[in-house]
C-alpha cells in the first residue's frame, strides 16, 4: 500500500474515531481523541485513556501526563512529531475512571488495532497497566517488568509506567528515564541493524 492510501485510510479512521458511538463513552466526551503522528512512524505510544484536557482539545498527551511524555521522548531522543501516539480507548470516561473491559475491547478491536497496523511501527511503547493488560493479557507488574521487551506475533513491545504515576508516585519518573535511554540504545541498535 503507498503512504498516500495510508494516509488516506488513517484520516478515515480518525474521522471515525471522532463521530464513534460503539460504546458508552461517547456519551460523557466533548471530542473523542483519535491520536497523533506520521503512518510509518517507527515508534507507537499507547497509553490509556484521554484525560481533562485532551478531552477539551480532541489531541492526545496534551495535559499534565503529556507534558511528562515530551520530557521522556527526548531522553529517548525522540521528537515528538515522528512518533504516532494514542491510547487504549479514545474517549475520556467519566471522573478519568479506568476505562471498562467491554470499552477497552470495542476500542481495540474497532480502532486501535487498526492503526497499529496502518502505522506498522518497529516498536510499540505500552504505557502503564492498562495499556500492557489489554494488549498483551500481561497481569505482571510493571514494576518487575517494565525496561522489558517483548516479542509477540510479529510485533516488539517496550513496557514502561505511564506519565501519570510520576505524580502520584515520584520515584517511578527515574525508571522511567532510565526505560526511555534503554529505548534509545534499542532504537539506536535496529537502526544500525537495519542499515547493514
Ligand atoms: N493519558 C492517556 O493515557 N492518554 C492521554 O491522551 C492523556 C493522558
Amino acid at each position: 500500500m503507498t503512504k498516500q492510501e495510508r494516509q488516506r485510510r488513517m484520516h478515515e479512521l480518525d474521522e471515525g474515531i471522532r463521530v464513534c458511538v460503539r460504546c458508552p463513552l461517547h456519551k460523557s466526551r466533548t471530542h473523542a481523541v483519535p491520536g497523533e503522528g506520521p503512518v510509518g512512524a517507527e515508534v507507537f505510544f499507547i497509553g490509556e485513556a484521554p484525560g481533562g484536557k485532551e478531552d477539551r482539545l480532541g489531541r492526545p498527551f496534551v495535559g499534565p501526563s503529556g507534558m511528562l511524555l515530551n520530557r521522556l521522548l527526548e531522553t529517548a531522543g525522540l521528537k515528538r512529531e515522528e512518533v504516532y501516539i494514542t491510547s487504549c480507548v479514545k474517549c475520556r470516561p467519566p471522573n478519568n475512571r479506568t476505562p471498562h473491559t467491554n470499552e477497552l475491547n470495542i476500542c481495540q478491536a474497532t480502532w486501535l488495532d487498526r492503526q497499529i497496523d496502518l502505522v506498522d511501527p518497529s516498536i510499540i511503547v505500552l504505557l502503564g497497566r492498562v495499556a500492557l493488560q489489554q494488549v498483551l493479557k500481561d497481569q505482571r507488574s510493571l514494576r518487575q517488568i517494565h525496561g522489558e521487551v517483548v516479542a509477540r506475533d510479529g510485533r516488539q513491545y517496550f513496557l514502561t509506567y505511564h506519565p501519570a504515576v510520576a505524580f502520584r508516585v515520584p520515584e517511578t519518573r527515574d525508571s522511567m528515564e532510565e526505560d526511555m535511554a534503554l529505548l534509545k540504545q534499542l532504537l539506536a541498535t535496529q537502526l544500525h541493524a537495519a542499515r547493514k
